[in-house]
């Protein structure tokens, strides 16, 4: 496996490669990124798996600083499935000046996980599309883990008619059900034993679903007061449609339920996709 971190290197080792995928992350890889980059060797003979911990999409008092760094351990991980090439840059290589030009992102970045995390989809936006055009891929995995940021990175590719396609990838759970994600670390042993129950409130709403409920305003009160009894600091658990993240009028079937809640200091997000019957 290859190990690059300037732009020129990385230019230089990709001039003529006509078929390229990337997987961006901010490392502290787990088998959640690593089924993305298995995706991405199936899509293409050279994978780029960048890693880089974006500051910018950080807000007033997350965790970027103790945002957990494993570079050694994730190029073993990521050696050892097949990976091709890391693109690991600093901040002088991402940011040589303070970043001035953003991609603004429509009014879809400014609902849940916006609301909460103002600017991020902004941030978020800007640091893709400049990882796009280091290493111009002609395809992109990106997690449902993070629905949000798929749906809007598919939209910014479709109206910036970027040449990539976007190939979206199944979130990775633990046996418990826990969506796999670096944060998790930040979790006690108790809060650990605690966390799946995001996901059971959300695979409960599922099930009503399934079953020809669709009083879902309900559904999200009942959720949200669920995890608050269990100690959560909920900031949503809704019910939306798939395609724009509005809320389902009669007949919306393509629906998504999406969660985030803080359990201690740790902040958790999941999603379940659903089809209303
Ligand atoms: P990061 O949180 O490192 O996630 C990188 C990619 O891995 C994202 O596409 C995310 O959805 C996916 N992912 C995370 N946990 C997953 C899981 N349990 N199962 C499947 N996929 C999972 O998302 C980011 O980094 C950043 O915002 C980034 C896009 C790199 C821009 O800085």
């Amino acid at each position: 496996m290859e190990l690059i971190e300037t732009i020129d290197e990385l230019r230089k080792r990709l001039s003529g490669e006509r078929n390229v995928s990337c997987v961006p992350t901010m490392g502290n890889i787990h088998d959640g990124h690593l089924s993305l980059v298995k995706i991405a060797l199936e899509n293409a003979p050279l994978t780029v798996t960048t890693i880089f911990v974006n500051r910018l999409q950080f807000g007033q008092g997350e965790d970027f600083e103790r945002y957990p760094r494993t570079f050694e351990e994730d190029c073993a991980k990521l050696e050892a499935i097949g990976n091709s090439i890391v693109f690991h840059p600093d901040e002088t290589q991402m940011y040589p000046e303070a970043q001035e030009f953003y991609i603004d992102p429509p009014k879809v970045a400014r609902k849940l996980e916006g609301r909460f995390r103002p600017g991020h989809f902004r941030a978020v936006c800007t640091v893709v599309s400049k990882l796009f055009n280091m290493v111009q891929p002609q395809s992109a995995v990106f997690g449902k883990k993070d629905y949000q940021q798929l749906a809007i990175i598919r939209d910014m590719v479709d109206q910036f008619a970027l040449p990539i396609r976007i190939v979206p990838a199944e979130t990775v759970r633990a046996d418990d059900g826990l969506a796999l994600s670096s944060r998790n670390r930040y979790l006690s042993p108790e809060e650990r034993q605690e966390a799946p129950r995001l996901r059971e409130a959300i695979v409960q709403i599922r099930d009503a679903i399934v079953e020809g409920d669709r009083k879902f305003v309900a559904m999200e009160y009942a959720a949200g007061a669920l995890l608050s009894r269990h100690g959560w600091n909920v900031d949503y658990v809704v019910v939306r449609t798939r395609r724009g993240l509005r809320r389902p009028a009669p007949g919306d079937s393509d629906l998504v339920i999406l969660g985030a809640a803080t359990l201690g200091v740790t902040r958790l997000i999941d999603n379940l996709e659903v089809d209303a019957p």
